[in-house]
């Protein structure tokens, strides 16, 4: 079994992570042995051509049909990517973005490996995620669902939750390949970019999760890339991913994304999901007839399907695996430890944490106080056996003589969502909510999205949904002790009020222990540690895509589309590379709150850097530090490593992201880290030559808590 690359991958984090000894299958990467290669052939020679050209496409849904008399299962696929979503209550995991929050890959391998599990309690062979799509801006209605900003983080947890779900049989689905990043016109829009960007900022975590994660499936994306629809993108499908990187899994397309039978066919496409409306018999014989489509095209996709299965083992054991419970225990404790260790603390003016023995009253109050919020809308909701709110988390966890008050705070109607209307009505939620606040000793005020204003299929609003700005503002008017807990899968424009803001923490969307891993926050319990995986902006205007999102005029691409049904609509990604912490460092506008950045109740220091550099060609550079708790309270952070190339030949980026680690730290406690950075570390895609290319000279290294506090700097010279 190759072990993943280590270079790519913090050493200190593989040692802790402690688990990639126990990852069981990695397919798609091992040469099928004999045997198998025997079994597959065998079962692809008895198959008629009916059966080959069925097997191609999807159906009831979410399954692969069965052949019975050649053993042949059916298999079984489910949503994706915050838990097992189609078969019922099961675990609702934070979403992708909270996730990344974590930097920490080894809980994020638990998490995969739960998730397995609660595959294999409803006999489901396929896991529809993760999802890994770039962010761009804030609006991108699926932004919750994925991994944020910077390719290189987006890349290791992607490949860790990979792993964690194929530990346990069952495979993982790479998705959206490639560009959805907005979900406006999702179905017409056609992301275009130049090779540069596809390589260093869009492909890198699908590439981490063929390469490292030896992910069993990829999912093809609605939206056209370069002009080209991505379920008949022989670039990106073929030439690319296959021959390139060696991917030797299943190609799906999204469900209806699939758009002529021969073109797919012809382009990469494996399996048209959910059903075969384009790559079925009736279109798909003829055109074997006339030479468009080759026998050996259609076998190949055939055998794809095939080998995974094999590879996963599919035709030898039931996938249902009884011992494993419907309801997992484990996994709920684990979606409260992602919960926790992804919330991202952005203020503090030292109200936090709360002291449960001096407080006697505290009001919870907002839409997304309760119910619980675990995610946004789309696909990827899933339904929980006990959510947990946040009204719900705060109240457990204080004891019986401290008041909690509660009010929803919007209007009906105001938040478009009338689950925020509980007891109140049309009865002036603003008023009571002001009433409430000012009673109580200390305010937690949760604003943001939920499923209906946060979701698939649609972009959303920069601003808060209706109503929630001007609550903000009356609640801060009303009581000085305000934190305020968002809920959304990115950013929301805060300018009216964060300055104003005592305290602020960003919850994303938590999952179904968000509640719990509130309170255990608030009060102290465990300090906070999660770090930003995107930028917050201050206002809009100042995001690097702000004139390439929908376009100079602002005008979203389908108002802009020729009056033609058919035509695309082009989305010019004409900042290039320079996405989040890249174009802030190039354009010098600072973000309200940068790229890596969390607070926590402690402090940290960092010092003694050492560069090594490669003791021969291949060798990695490796880079170490000492990092300290400085403070009064246990607590975790992440060090993050970053690599600034100033004599490059072509445009780089200010600095970029090359390593990470999470430590746990008591009081006054050092530990040392070091990181192993490999050529690709220090290399851009040279589009001329075709291959990534490091430019000798002198790198600096820079390492700290966030993208803007690095304290340590160190040089390096490559040869
Ligand atoms: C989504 C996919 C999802 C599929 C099946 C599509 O609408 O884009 O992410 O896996 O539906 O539910």
């Amino acid at each position: 079994m190759k072990r993943a690359s280590c270079w790519y991958a913090p050493l200190a984090l593989l040692l802790a992570a402690g688990g990639a000894a126990a990852q069981k299958p990695e397919p798609g990467k091992a040469a099928p042995s004999a045997e198998l290669a025997r079994r597959l052939e065998a079962t692809l020679g008895q198959m008629t051509q009916d059966e080959k050209l069925d097997f191609i496409g999807g159906t009831r849904g979410f399954y692969i049909r069965a052949i019975p008399r050649l053993g042949v299962p059916e298999l079984k696929m489910s949503d994706g990517p915050m838990g097992v979503r189609n078969y019922g209550q099961v675990t609702a995991f934070p979403a992708g973005i909270a996730l990344t929050a974590t930097w920490d890959t080894a809980l994020v391998n638990r998490v995969g490996v739960m998730m397995g599990q609660d595959a294999r309690a409803r006999g489901v062979h396929f896991i529809l995620g993760p999802g890994m799509n770039i962010h761009r801006a804030p609006m991108n209605g699926r932004n919750f669902e994925y991994l944020g900003e910077d390719p290189f983080l987006a890349g290791r947890i992607a490949v860790a939750v990979i792993r964690g779900i194929q530990s346990q049989g069952v495979i993982a689905t790479a998705k959206h390949y490639l560009g959805n990043n907005q979900e406006w016109d999702r179905h017409g829009i056609s992301s275009d970019m130049d090779e540069r960007t596809l390589r260093e900022i869009y492909l890198p975590a699908f590439e981490a999760s063929v390469k490292d994660g030896h992910v069993g499936a990829i999912m093809d994306s609605y939206n056209l890339v370069n002009g080209v629809h991505m379920t008949q993108n022989d670039y990106l499908n073929t030439q690319l991913l296959r021959k390139e990187w060696g991917f030797t899994g299943i190609v799906m397309s999204d469900w209806d994304a699939t758009y002529d039978a021969v073109a797919a066919a012809n382009g990469g496409l494996d399996l048209e999901m959910p059903s075969a409306r384009y790559m079925n018999a009736k279109n798909l014989a003829p055109a074997i007839q006339a030479g468009k489509v080759t026998q050996a095209t259609i076998d190949e996709k055939v055998r794809r399907i095939l080998r995974t299965a094999l590879e996963f083992g599919f035709f030898d054991r039931p996938q249902l695996d009884p011992p494993v419970s419907l309801y997992n225990q484990q996994a709920r404790q684990v979606a409260l430890e992602e919960a926790r260790a992804g919330m991202v603390l952005l203020r503090n003016g030292g109200l936090l944490p709360l002291d449960r023995a001096k407080l006697h009253s505290i009001a919870v109050i907002g839409p997304d106080a309760h119910p619980a919020v675990p995610g946004g809308g789309g696909s990827s909701r899933t339904t929980p056996f006990a959510p947990v709110s946040f009204l719900q988390g705060i109240s457990n966890a204080v004891g019986p003589d401290v008041r909690v008050l509660y009010a929803p705070g919007v209007q009906q109607g105001a938040a478009q969502n009338d689950r925020n209307l509980g007891a109140v009505g049309a009865a002036d939620a603003l008023a009571q909510a002001t009433d409430v606040a000012g009673r109580a000793e200390v305010v937690v005020l949760c604003v943001g999205f939920d499923t209906r204003t946060e979701r698939e299929g649609a972009d959303r609003t920069f601003a808060l949904p209706p109503g929630q700005d001007e609550l903000i503002k009356a609640v801060l008017a009303a009581n000085r002790n305000v934190i305020v807990v968002l809920t959304a899968g990115g950013n929301v424009d805060m300018a009216g009020w964060v300055d104003r803001t005592p305290a602020l923490l960003h919850a994303w969307y938590p999952g179904q222990e968000g509640g719990a891993a509130l309170a255990q926050l608030l009060f102290g319990d465990v300090s906070p540690s999660g770090k930003l995986p995107i930028s917050l902006e201050r206002r809009w205007e100042d995001n690097p895509t702000h004139d390439s999102y929908y376009g100079p005029d602002g005008n979203k691409p389908a108002d802009r589309r020729p009056p033609d049904a058919n035509a695309v609509a082009h989305v010019a990604y004409s900042e290039g590379i320079f996405v989040g912490y890249r174009g802030f460092d190039r354009s010098g506008v600072k973000p309200l709150f940068p790229f890596g950045f969390g607070l926590s109740y402690t402090t940290f220091g960092y010092a003694n850097l050492k560069v090594a550099p490669a003791a021969g060609p291949g060798a990695p550079v490796v880079v170490s530090f000492d990092v300290t708790n400085t403070g009064q309270r246990a607590a975790a952070e992440v060090a993050q490593l970053y690599v600034a190339d100033g004599h490059a030949r072509v445009p780089r980026p200010v600095k970029e992201l090359k390593g990470f680690a999470r430590v746990e730290l008591k009081p006054g406690e050092t530990r040392s880290l070091s990181i192993a950075l490999d050529r690709r570390a220090f290399s851009y895609y040279d589009v001329k030559k075709k291959q990534w290319t490091a430019d000798p000279g002198d790198f600096t290294i820079l390492v700290g808590g966030s993208s803007d506090s690095t304290p340590l700097k160190g040089t390096v010279r490559v040869k």
